[in-house]
């Protein structure tokens, strides 16, 4: 495939499943999204950790940490925002090809955004969503930013002065109100688990017959 700026994609010889098959998992994105406060860069740092435990590659892309490199030029507008988690699902993507259970950290406040992140992905997309309200956000705000956005110090403030929009029908919900981080993890790990996302077994089969049928040809 080529197009006007004189580009064209080019294919690796070696299949994700190939990786696959060494990891021993089917690497995917966990895409964390909810409120500034909600407790998403806490909840991603236990999975990894909980994921890295049970012998699972993973790695955590986080809001603010990605904003200060990566998405360095970009701000809160709307359009800033788009872009931001444009890369993201680029870049998730990628590690998601390379077999790693990748966890990202973004309010991502669009639904369109992360419809399209789900788009981009080629491995499997998981959308969970921290499901806590402005008021109890605020009442934690750790960073101190909703007092800000009220005092007017910090513009588009999402939950304050920009919107949110809730996912329609999220792959997890979890309350980090009512549950422990520990409980979050267990749910999503389980999650994880019924989706078959840590069996190999089928790929091995699969891959196994197309070697039988290259050794017949
Ligand atoms: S997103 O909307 O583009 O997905 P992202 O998750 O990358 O946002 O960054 C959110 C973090 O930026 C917040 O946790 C907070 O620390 C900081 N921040 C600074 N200004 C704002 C703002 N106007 N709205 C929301 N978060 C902000």
């Amino acid at each position: 495939m080529s197009d006007d700026r004189n580009l064209t994609r080019t294919h690796s010889h070696v299949a994700t499943r190939d990786r696959s098959l060494i990891l021993g998992q089917k690497g995917a994105v966990i895409w964390l999204t909810g409120l500034s406060g909600s407790g998403k860069s806490t909840l991603a740092y236990a999975l990894e950790r909980r994921l890295i435990g049970l012998g699972k590659l993973t790695f955590a892309l986080d809001g603010d940490n990605v904003r200060m490199g990566l998405c360095k030029d970009l701000g809160f507008k709307p359009e800033d925002r788009n872009e931001n988690i444009r890369r993201i699902g680029e870049v998730a993507s990628l590690f998601a090809e390379a077999g790693l259970l990748v966890l990202t950290s973004f309010i991502s406040p669009y639904r369109a955004d992360r419809i399209a992140a789900k788009a981009t992905s080629k491995g499997d997309f998981i959308e969970v969503y921290l499901d806590v309200s402005v008021d109890v956000c605020e009442k934690r705000d750790p960073k101190g930013l909703y007092k800000k956005a009220r005092a007017g110090e910090i513009a588009n403030f999402t939950g304050v002065s920009a919107p949110y929009e809730e996912p329609a029908s999220p792959d997890v919900r979890v309350n980090t109100d009512e549950l422990t981080v520990e409980q979050c993890v267990d749910k999503i790990v389980d999650h994880l688990r019924e989706r078959g996302q840590f069996d190999v077994s089928s790929l091995r089969a699969e891959a196994a017959q197309e070697e039988a049928e290259r050794a017949q040809s």
